[in-house]
This record gives structure tokens, C-alpha cells and sequence, in this order.
């Protein structure tokens, strides 16, 4: 274990193995986490971890990887599958707490909600002014998901509240009745940035999906809109992004994830059209405690003769 997580996590982990945590604050060094995988037959990571060819030639006898993530763009799987290592992650729990924390970086960027307590801080503000902090409206407006899986979903079901038209873009086209459920339009990419104002990141992180938001993509949106991102830093080209927010081709951004974590690309972090949010999509106890057991029990249903039920790559179990 690279964090000794939740008790509640660790209660079911401690029952089925002899289990190493690591309890330091800071994070496993990488070169401690590759000598201590020698004789581990599972390991439950952190989405901060990569279990990549070289981990797992340092591993010979793992069974199981878990991530305590809903996104396993840390995990290379295909690999996992060709040494016969089942891999998991933890999808599901997570939907309606990471489709708040969109909704509450899209009601912040529009309503300049950051600026405003920044400003009021500083005890300078002079009392209310009729052009003060102006911002964009949210209610009535158009938003656009690219990506409308279960947690796209859950964000279109907040904007029926607000009046929104919705558009979406999914590798596959949902079927009838879910659209006709949350009146979310299947458009392809160009249109959903050309007629958005609010355009909001739900897909997974993949070579296919790198940069989707490029400086092309970016130069079709309105001047007057605004992209929030929880999904994956690399899916938005961020030194494009602080290019297109300086040219003022789109209005503001509000990002929970970035290219480099922990690292915020320097052009962005002094932008008042931005809102930096430090990858809390998921961040609440209840929802984090949820994911901790549901990696915990992914990783015991192997040792205890069941399927894990969160398989990534079910083939390697056979049927
Ligand atoms: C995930 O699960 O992939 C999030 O990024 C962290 O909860």
C-alpha cells in the first residue's frame, strides 16, 4: 500500500494479507516503491504512481494491481495483461462528487467567485458598484461535454436545474431514452465548441484523447466561453490554453487536473480568467473512503477465490 488509506480500507486488507503501508507524509520515492514490489503479491496504489513495464519487471510475483482511482491512466494494461496481473480501479463511487466539484468550477469561473473573495481580502474593496466583476451567465446557456459517461451524465442532470441546452461528443452515441432523460443533443466536436458556453472535460486520458483540446479546438470556441477540466491535465494543451485566454479567444478557464502534477503551467497561475483547483474532483470522505474500500476489496477478491469485480483486463481470469 503507498498510503495507508482509510481504516475502514485498511480493515479488509489487514484480514487477507501480511500488508506493508507506507506511513511516511511524504510520497514513496520511486526507487523505494520498486525495491519493496519484490515480494509483493498485491499492490494498491495512488493515481501519483505508475505500474509501468519497469514496475512490473521489479514485481515477479504480483497478482493483482489496484488504483485508487476511477481513471488508470497510471496503469499500463496492457502489460499487466501479458504477465497475467489482473489490474483494477475503482469506477462508480465517485460520479456525483466529481460532477459537483465540475458544477461548482463552472458556477466559480462565471460568477468570478475566486476573484471576488481574493479582492475582498485584500480590504480594499470599495462597496458595491454597478460594473463590478462582471461575469457570464449560467442559467439558459449552452453546455457542452465531451465525454458522456457516467459522470458526463451526472453533469448534464445538474444543468437541467439551470435551464441549459446540452450537447454532448462520446466515442459512441448514447441511446434514445437517456438523451430524451437528460435533453443532451449528440453533436459532433466542432459544432459542441462552436455553439458552447461552457465546455467541460469527462473522458479518460489515452493517446487518442492527448491534446484533444488544442489550439485548433480552442480557436473554435466563442470569445465568451469557458472550458473546465476534471478529468485529465494532458487532455488540454495547457501552454494553448494560456494562449488562447492571453488572445482572448475563450473567456475563462477553471482546471482540477493539469499536465504535470503537481506542477500549473507558469502562464496560467497568475491569470484572473482561471480557477486552480489542487485534482479534488473526488475529495470528500465519504466518496475517497468508498473508493479506498472498493480498491481494497478489487485487490482481496483474488486471494479469497473471487473475481475482482472491477476488473480492467477480466481476460486475464479467464471465464
Ligand atoms: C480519479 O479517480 O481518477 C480521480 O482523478 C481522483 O479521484
Amino acid at each position: 500500500m503507498t498510503r495507508p488509506l482509510f481504516p475502514a480500507a485498511r480493515a479488509i486488507l489487514d484480514r487477507h494479507f501480511d500488508v506493508e503501508y507506507w506511513n511516511k507524509p511524504e510520497r514513496i520515492p520511486r526507487t523505494e516503491l520498486l525495491a519493496r514490489v519484490a515480494d509483493k503479491d498485491a499492490l494498491v496504489v495512488l493515481l501519483t504512481e505508475k505500474v509501468d513495464e519497469e514496475l512490473l519487471a521489479a514485481s515477479p510475483k504480483l497478482r493483482v494491481a489496484s488504483t485508487v482511482s476511477v481513471g488508470f491512466d497510471n496503469i499500463n494494461v496492457p502489460a499487466c495483461t501479458r504477465r497475467k496481473i489482473v489490474a483494477t480501479n475503482t469506477p462508480g463511487v465517485l460520479d456525483e462528487t466529481t460532477a459537483d466539484l465540475a458544477w461548482a468550477l463552472l458556477m466559480a469561473i462565471a460568477r468570478r467567485i475566486v476573484e471576488g473573495d481574493a479582492w475582498m481580502r485584500t480590504g480594499t474593496w470599495p462597496g458595491w458598484d454597478v460594473d463590478q466583476l462582471l461575469g457570464g451567465d449560467v442559467y439558459g446557456k449552452t453546455l457542452g461535454l465531451i465525454g458522456f459517461g457516467r459522470i458526463g451524465r451526472a453533469v448534464a442532470r445538474r444543468a437541467q436545474g439551470f435551464g441549459m441546452r446540452v450537447l454532448y461528443q462520446n466515442r459512441t452515441r448514447v441511446n434514445a431514452e437517456i438523451e430524451r432523460e437528460l435533453r443532451a443533443e449528440f453533436v459532433d466536436l466542432d459544432e459542441l465548441l462552436r455553439e458552447s458556453d461552457f465546455v467541460s472535460l469527462h473522458l479518460p486520458l489515452s493517446p487518442e484523447t492527448h491534446h484533444l483540446i488544442s489550439t485548433d479546438a480552442l480557436a473554435k470556441m466563442k470569445p465568451t466561453a469557458y472550458l473546465i477540466n476534471t478529468a485529465r491535465g494532458a487532455v488540454v494543451d495547457e501552454a494553448a490554453l494560456a494562449m488562447a485566454l492571453e488572445q482572448k479567444k475563450i473567456a475563462g478557464a477553471a482546471l482540477d487536473v493539469y499536465e504535470q502534477e503537481p506542477k500549473v503551467h507558469a502562464a496560467l497561475m497568475s491569470r484572473r480568467d482561471v480557477v486552480l483547483a489542487p485534482h479534488i474532483g473526488s475529495a470528500t470522505i465519504d466518496t475517497r473512503t468508498k473508493m479506498a474500500v472498493m480498491a481494497a476489496n478489487n485487490a482481496a477478491a483474488l486471494f479469497d477465490g473471487r473475481r475482482p469485480p472491477n476488473a480492467l483486463n477480466p481476460e486475464v481470469l479467464g471465464s
